[in-house]
C-alpha cells in the first residue's frame, strides 16, 4: 500500500506516478476528475502517461477529463479502447486566454468530456440548477397553458424558476503564480463534482497539479483522493489543503 502525503479528513494525497500509485491503492471511486498531461506545451511534466485511461477504467465508471480538441483526437482510441463510452461534453471559458501565436484565434477555452461505462442509468448524474428568471421559451409556445407545467418527452417539466446549467462554464482561471494549469473551483470543479458524485461520495484525482479538485471535492462536501508527480506540487497541495479555508456553498 502507498504512503500517503498528506491526510485529513476527506482528502489523502500520494506522490508518485500515478499508473503505479492508482492501481496500487485498490480503490472504487464515484467519480474521477482527470485533468492529464495534454503533451503540448514544453512543460517538463507535460508527457501524455500512456496506458492512464485503462488504469482509470477499473477505478471508476464516471469520468470527467479536461483536453484540447487535438488531445481527444490523437488519443482517443486509447478511451475507447479502454472501455469508456462519451456521454457529453462542457467548455470552460477562460477569462485570458493560452497561447500566443498570431496566426490563429486566442484560445480562451478547454474542453472537458465526460466519460462512463456500463448502463447509463447506474450513473449519477445529478445537473447543477441556476437560478432564472428570464422569458421561457416552452411557456410561449404553449399559450393555451395557464401555467408552464407539462410533461416534456419522459419528464415532467416544471418551471420553478432554476434551469439546468448550461454546458459552456466561464470561470476566471486562478491568478498566476502557483500551478501553471491550475483550474478554477468557483465555477468549473465545484458543478463538475456536482453532477458526477452524490455528497459524500469519492473523488479521484490522479493529476492533482495544485490540488484544486481535491479542495473543490472537499468544498462539496465529498472525499477526495489525488496523486501528484512532482514533489513541490505535493507540498503547495499540503500547504493548501491544511489552510482554513471558506465555504462557497456547503454539500447541497
Ligand atoms: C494539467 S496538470 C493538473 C492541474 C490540476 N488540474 C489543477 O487544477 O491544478 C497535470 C499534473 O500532472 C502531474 N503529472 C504528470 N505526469 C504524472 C504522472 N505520471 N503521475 C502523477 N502526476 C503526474 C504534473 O506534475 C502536473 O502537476
Amino acid at each position: 500500500m502507498p504512503e500517503h502525503y498528506y491526510r485529513d479528513d476527506t482528502v489523502t494525497l500520494y506522490h508518485g506516478d500515478a499508473r503505479e500509485i492508482l492501481p496500487a491503492l485498490g480503490l472504487t471511486a464515484d467519480l474521477l476528475i482527470v485533468d492529464p498531461p495534454y503533451a503540448e506545451t514544453s512543460l517538463e511534466w507535460d508527457v501524455w502517461p500512456t496506458g492512464w485511461p485503462q488504469l482509470a477504467s477499473e477505478v471508476s465508471r464516471s469520468m470527467w477529463c479536461f483536453g484540447s480538441l487535438r488531445m481527444f483526437f490523437d488519443r482517443g482510441p486509447e478511451f475507447t479502447d479502454a472501455g469508456w463510452k462519451m456521454s457529453h461534453n462542457v467548455v470552460w471559458e477562460k477569462a485570458n486566454g493560452s497561447g500566443f501565436t498570431t496566426d490563429r484565434f486566442r484560445g480562451v477555452h478547454e474542453h472537458v468530456v465526460h466519460w462512463y461505462q456500463g448502463p447509463w442509468a447506474d450513473i449519477h448524474h445529478d445537473v447543477p440548477k441556476t437560478s432564472y428568471s428570464g422569458p421561457n421559451k416552452s411557456a410561449r409556445g404553449k399559450l393555451s397553458q395557464t401555467t408552464h407545467t407539462g410533461a416534456i418527452g419522459a419528464h415532467t417539466y416544471t418551471d420553478d424558476g432554476t434551469r439546468l446549467m448550461r454546458s459552456v462554464l466561464y470561470a476566471a482561471a486562478p491568478r498566476k503564480g502557483g500551478h501553471p494549469t491550475e483550474k478554477p473551483v468557483n465555477g468549473l470543479l465545484d458543478p463538475l463534482i456536482r453532477y458526477g458524485c452524490p455528497v459524500g461520495g469519492m473523488v479521484v484525482d490522479p493529476f492533482a497539479g495544485s490540488g484544486a479538485a481535491l479542495d473543490a471535492a472537499r468544498l462539496a462536501g465529498r472525499r477526495a483522493i489525488g496523486i501528484e508527480g512532482r514533489e513541490d506540487y505535493c507540498d503547495s497541495i499540503a500547504q493548501r489543503l491544511s489552510c482554513l479555508t471558506f465555504d462557497f456553498g456547503g454539500a447541497a
